[in-house]
């Protein structure tokens, strides 16, 4: 057994980051294991989580389960779960009750959990001492070890933790059945130093690490043969890519040679407006494969609050840096992630972020009341607003989002944009997908046209999406 730590989790030191190419093995005696087994999946939170759910399933498969998409069809269910507000922990405990009446009536099934929230010692604890039916905890640096984990707690009959609270390696050559057969998730760096005062993720991911450009290039390479249009560089501060690997060698260095592969498209989550330099935005620009599409978290607009939050810049800098990028690259759509209600927020300060949002009239913003994460500074900072206050700020701003999201998706009516169609819409007979700049299409179109990259005009326009026909033939 090994316990998540909140003091561990808080150190960074100058260690050598590992690069680990041999490390994940699956015993002889697991390989067959999960024969006429189903797995469950249920994944909470960011896309770092949804990449880290499509590791497991390979995983999984490797130890011959097969994936249902039925919980009662299940032998093995496995949450992975998200630490970033209350209501991501809440709605997974909630589920937890309703993974306990299945094991309620079939003791055989086997439950794990996984990701931010197995990293956290408060909530390990918990589930050692008042979930004890809870059958293995494993965490971020480990999700590789569930071979081993799955096998020992087997053997012993007995819950298995294995959660580390270390800075972290960078793992390779973990394998992965990808979701989508045309758009793929490729990581470019693990962990967070950035240290803002209200986010969990530094503790629950560890200290940053980059891959090497070497294994990047090679992995989008490998998609590229295998059919894929577009990659997602993830991580959870892009920008500052490479740095830790003292080369040289930043994000747009990265961009460009990703670019230079050919891939038709490219897109990178999540940026910090603290390292975005010029040759980022040069480099999008230059490169039409790179996708006109940032997105830039903005948190608040009072230059107080953003100090208390240590984000490192002042509602004047986040306003250059939005118009230089603008400037550089004119079609390009920019949203944003906004908190409202931090500690101490006055009237005042929510009004220099309703100003920075009139300012910019992003193109879509997610928006957040703030949620103190036990650990972090701002959890013990005095926090005295109402609920009914911080509810009226939040829905104040999204008026104000809503109406500059509308008002950015007029501006595509009749216009002809590139689709790339990759799935069914929820929609009778529609396919879906996304324009460069990040846009929703529901298309209507035959499924030929799927993993296709299509012209297509655009006849409705609403806030969260757009209605488009398409109008080119040629595939
Ligand atoms: N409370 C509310 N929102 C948060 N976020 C991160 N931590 C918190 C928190 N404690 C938001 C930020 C971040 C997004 C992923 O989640 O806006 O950009
Ligand atoms: Fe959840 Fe961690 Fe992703 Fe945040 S970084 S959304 S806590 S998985």
């Amino acid at each position: 057994m090994n316990l998540p730590n909140l003091k561990e989790a808080q150190k960074r030191t100058n260690k050598d980051i590992k690069i680990i190419k041999n490390d994940y093995k699956v015993p002889k005696e697991m390989k067959s294991i999960g024969k006429n087994k189903k797995y469950y999946i249920k994944t909470y939170g960011c896309q770092m989580n949804v990449h880290d759910s499509e590791n497991i399933k390979a995983i999984l498969e490797d130890m011959s389960f097969n994936e249902t998409s039925e919980i009662e069809n299940a032998d093995l269910i496995i949450l992975n779960t998200c630490a970033i507000r209350e209501n991501a922990h809440n709605k997974m405990f909630g589920f937890l009750g309703r993974v306990k009446h299945l094991k309620d009536s079939n003791p055989n099934i086997i439950c794990g959990i996984c990701g931010c929230m197995a990293q956290e010692e408060s909530v390990v604890n918990d589930i050692k001492n008042k979930y004890k039916w809870v059958d293995i905890v494993f965490g971020t640096h480990n999700l590789h070890k569930l071979p081993e984990i799955l096998k020992d707690s087997i053997k012993d009959k007995k819950q298995e933790i294995e959660v580390y609270s270390i800075e972290g390696d960078v793992y390779e050559n973990i394998p992965v059945k990808r979701d989508s057969k045309y758009k793929a998730w490729v990581n470019i760096m693990y962990g967070c130093d950035k240290f803002c005062t209200y986010c969990i993720v530094p503790y629950t991911r560890g200290k940053q690490r980059s891959r090497l450009k070497e294994d990047i290039i090679n992995e989008v390479k490998e998609l590229i043969n295998n059919g894929y249009k577009e990659v997602t560089l993830l991580g959870q501060n892009v920008n500052a890519y490479g740095k830790d690997l003292h080369l040289n060698y930043t994000m747009g260095d990265l961009l460009e040679e990703v670019a230079k592969t050919g891939i038709e498209r490219i897109r990178f989550v999540t940026s910090h407006p603290w390292d975005f330099d010029d040759n980022m935005i040069d480099t999008i620009a230059k490169y039409p494969n790179i996708m006109p599409y940032i997105h830039l978290p903005l948190q608040s607009g009072s230059d107080r609050i953003l100090k208390l939050m240590g984000r490192r810049y002042t509602k004047k800098e986040y306003l250059e840096l939005f118009n230089k990028i603008k400037n550089r690259i004119p079609n390009s759509s920019i949203t944003t992630d906004i908190i409202v209600a931090f500690p101490g927020e006055t009237l005042k300060d929510f009004e220099d972020t309703l100003d920075v949002v009139k300012a910019c009239k992003f193109d879509s913003a997610f928006t957040f009341i703030f949620s103190p994460r036990e650990g972090t500074p701002a959890a013990r900072m005095k926090n005295d607003l109402s609920l009914e206050e911080k509810n009226s700020r939040l829905y104040k701003l999204n008026e104000l989002v809503n109406k500059y999201a509308l008002e950015a998706n007029e501006k595509y009516l009749n216009k002809v944009v590139k689709v790339l169609l990759e799935d069914y819409s929820e929609k009778d007979k529609k396919l879906m997908g996304y324009t460069d700049t990040m846009k929703l299409v529901n298309v209507s179109a035959d499924e030929k046209y799927l993993g296709k990259i299509v012209n297509v005009k655009i006849t409705d326009v609403k806030t969260w999406s757009l209605d488009g026909e398409l109008i080119d033939e040629k595939v």
